[in-house]
């Protein structure tokens, strides 16, 4: 009994990880283990011999099942102490450098634009991008067989077979959502609303994709002239220069009446823009008085009604005002490009404290 005491209780001590001590288990207490064989044996034994051999044999079970759970313990321990110095971190050390992330000129315009005629008294408006054909062109106008409908070079949704309604289209422009907002809200209204729109084109001035912002001010005498003045505060504030003149050259447009083409009066000397000085002319947006047809559309009584309306290339006033030559770039996630034309998420535009910096 001692021999097989002093056996076992060396191997436990001497087993280096839980599988070791797992075969030592196994050897002593397992089904054909040493002590398990020699306690099936107490059957054999008279019943005095079995009164003597019995209580030891179970001390000695006992004993070395106490070592062995003792041990996995302190395995357990030790492995843990050395993981433990492996995962060490020395929180004293300085954090490490992440990349910094900026703000694509996009969307800084669209905040710049939107701070400018919120302070204007302009609330935001929004409308999908997958739009009915009746909004995007029906309701502005836009007839069936109007031509100005095949200029605006647009990509159908596809329909389900057997399906004759028009099909759906990815939005050419930012107007419809003049439609939806007067219908759901009514007049008097005041709002603009930038988003993506989308046309089949691709150069260096056109992508796909791009962005619009739409102005719409209904009331009952609003006028021209407050389109005009509306338009050239918005000029001062968003270039950013204390004096803008702007050009208004007679155009059409199918959902205004009359339209307008704006002009800004800006020099490109030595290549660099500036704007309000200069002979040359630069072609900035489009707009008109909203016509009688789209007010009707949206639920809007024309004797009682009236407003401006004008629509904005996002994109365009960007690469303006930040000098930037290439408007594929903006949509090609460039890291290195992102870097030089973003803006810190920091620096929020407000016309108070500054609208690019
Ligand atoms: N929707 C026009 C376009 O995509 C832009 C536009 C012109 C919007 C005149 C207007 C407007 O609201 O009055 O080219």
């Amino acid at each position: 009994m001692d021999d097989l005491r002093d056996k076992y209780l060396a191997a436990i001590a001497g087993a280096v990880d839980e599988a070791g001590l797992e075969e030592v288990r196994l050897t002593a207490l397992g089904k054909k283990g040493e002590i398990s064989l020699k306690m099936r044996e107490l059957g054999k034994m008279s019943p005095e011999e079995r009164q003597v051999a019995g209580p030891a044999l179970n001390g000695l079970r006992d004993e070395i099942d106490t070592a062995l759970k003792a041990r996995k313990a302190a395995l357990a321990d030790a492995a843990l102490d050395e993981r433990l110095k492996g995962e060490w971190l020395d929180v004293t050390l300085p954090g490490r450098r992440r990349p910094a992330g900026t703000i694509h000129p996009v969307s800084q315009v669209t905040e710049e634009v939107t701070q400018i005629f919120a302070d204007m008294g302009f609330a935001v408006a929004e409308g999908p991008q997958i739009e009915s054909d009746w909004y995007n062109f029906d309701a502005l106008n836009m007839a069936p067989e109007h031509p100005a409908r095949q200029e605006h070079d647009t990509f159908f949704m596809a329909r389900a077979e057997g399906d004759n309604r028009p099909p759906h289209v990815l939005r050419t422009h930012t107007s419809p959502v003049q439609i939806r907002h007067m219908a759901e809200h009514g007049t008097p209204t005041r709002v603009i609303a930038p988003g993506r729109v989308y046309r089949m084109d691709m150069d260096q001035t056109h992508t796909p994709m791009f962005h619009q912002i739409e102005g719409l001010a209904i009331d009952r005498d609003i006028s021209m002239a407050q389109l005009k003045w509306v338009l050239e505060e918005f000029c001062r504030a968003y270039f950013e220069v204390d004096h803008v003149e702007l050009r208004f050259r007679a155009s059409h447009f199918p959902f205004t009446e009359p339209s307008a083409e704006v002009d800004l009066r800006c020099s490109w000397e030595g290549g660099q823009l500036k704007v309000g000085e200069g002979d040359s002319w630069m072609e900035i947006l489009g707009s008109g008085m909203v016509h009688p047809h789209v007010l009707s559309s949206a639920g809007v009584d024309p004797t009682e009604w009236q407003g401006f309306a004008f629509g904005m290339g996002i994109d365009r006033i960007a690469m303006l005002k930040y000098g930037i030559p290439d408007l594929r770039a903006f949509f090609e996630s460039d890291l290195r490009w992102l870097r030089h034309y973003g803006f810190s998420a920091l620096d929020m535009p407000t016309v108070s404290g500054g609208l690019s910096r």
